[in-house]
């Protein structure tokens, strides 16, 4: 079913051998899949697709899973690209769209990176898995790990939406709250849990397990499937550990070898918090590498993260596609949580908002022309931040 050849760090290089246990590379990189692509071709060509199940699977030859009976399925994927109309020409955006992620179970994008991990936990044996989560990753890796009637430790900051807490609560998960950042949530569960260690408990934390990220790539084929065959001239992310903005900017060369589009990339764009914009800074500054945020706060739980195992993966894709990385405050991010709910009809999480609030600053300072194909990913559903909500509902 899968094409994978091998596993290779995004750093050194090193190659791995597929259908083994691995978190990260001995040089401290993540790992990447990768996939004899001439071979996948063969059947996953894109006129055969129509005929595929609306879920991610339908790009099972891309994916690392070798064993059906391995696959943890919720229905995760083929979430709708809407035509933002009435918002395109407020912006002189005609082609402007949205990738509206709320639509996968537990109402994120994060269901797609946790699919695929507990599915491949799965195929290897692992029984127990543990993360630190700014929220919606959490209730991802609870929800398909009680589908798989396997253990799950969630270690979550003390700011995380209640939403988050009490459905990994419910779903049966282990949740433990930590005073700090994500960061230190990573910190304490490997000292809790010994992750790897003796007590069998392995951790799928971003990018520190090689997975989650094909599970997020397939956003970039589906947006490829769903503008028949176009790409996007500009994606706007929100970036924390920035795991969907890699696993998208992989798929799009995964997608020039299969001979399902030529060179042309869209510009990568990420959007950070003004209150924690490690990536924005070190772009800024033309780093390879970015310095952890100190005192990182903001509204928006997913972006609120210091430090990323893979940020020189974020900043090398921001380059090579001639993007950029933005910062945004709060404040605007909230106004446009509210402005794709009055014109779009969309309830959206402040990572969401941050898009729109990004685009708007990329239309201002010429990034845009007017003419491209633009998509916002709004990440995940705004149900889930009731406190935001109540914050919304307040300044009415
Ligand atoms: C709704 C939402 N958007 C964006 C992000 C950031 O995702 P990533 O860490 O893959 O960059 C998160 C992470 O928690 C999130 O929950």
């Amino acid at each position: 079913m899968s094409f994978v050849t091998h596993l290779e760090c995004g750093r050194c290089g090193k190659q791995f051998e597929p259908g083994k246990v691995y978190n990260l590379c001995d040089c401290g990189s993540p790992l990447l899949a990768r996939y004899d692509l001439g071979q996948a071709a063969r059947t996953l060509s894109r006129d055969r697709m129509a005929r595929r199940p609306a879920n991610l699977w339908r790009y099972r030859e891309v994916l690392p899973v070798a064993r059906e009976s391995s696959i943890v399925s919720l229905g995760e994927g083929f979430t709708p690209l809407i035509h933002a109309e009435r918002l395109g020409e407020k912006l002189g955006l005609p082609n402007l769209h949205l990738k509206d992620e709320s639509a996968n179970p537990t109402g994120s994008f994060k269901a797609r990176g946790l699919a695929v991990a507990v599915s491949m936990a799965r195929e290897l044996g692992i029984r127990k898995l543990a993360m630190p989560s700014a929220g919606n990753a959490g209730g991802a890796l609870a929800a398909y790990a009680a589908r798989a009637g396997m253990e799950a430790a969630v270690f979550m900051p003390d700011g995380t939406p209640l939403a988050n807490r009490l459905e990994c609560s419910l779903l049966g998960a282990r949740v433990e709250t930590v005073a700090g950042s994500i960061k230190d949530c990573g910190r304490v569960m490997r000292e809790r849990l010994g992750a790897n260690g003796d007590d069998g408990w392995f951790d799928v934390s971003t990018l520190r397990e090689p997975y989650r990220l094909e599970g997020k790539k397939t956003m970039a084929y589906e947006l490829v499937e769903q503008l028949e065959g176009a790409v996007p001239d500009a994606i706007v992310y929100p970036t924390g550990g920035g795991t969907g903005l890699i696993g998208m900017w992989k798929a799009f060369a995964e997608m020039e070898e299969l001979g399902w589009i030529g060179a042309r990339r869209p510009r990568m764009f990420a959007v950070q918090s003004a209150g924690c914009a490690p990536v924005v800074r070190a772009f800024a500054n033309r780093a390879e590498r970015a310095e952890e945020w100190e005192n990182p706060e903001t509204v928006a739980s997913g972006l609120r993260v210091p430090s990323a195992v893979g940020d020189f993966l974020i900043l090398r894709a921001l380059r090579e596609s001639r993007g950029a990385a933005l910062a945004v405050e709060d404040v605007t991010m909230l106004d446009a949580v509210r402005e794709l709910a009055e014109m779009e009809g969309l309830v959206t999480s402040p990572e969401g908002g941050a898009t729109l609030a990004a685009l708007k600053r990329l239309v201002a300072d010429g990034f845009l022309a007017g003419y491209e194909t633009v998509v916002l990913l709004l990440t995940g559903s705004g149900y889930k931040y009731v406190e935001v909500l109540q914050i919304l509902a307040r300044s009415q």
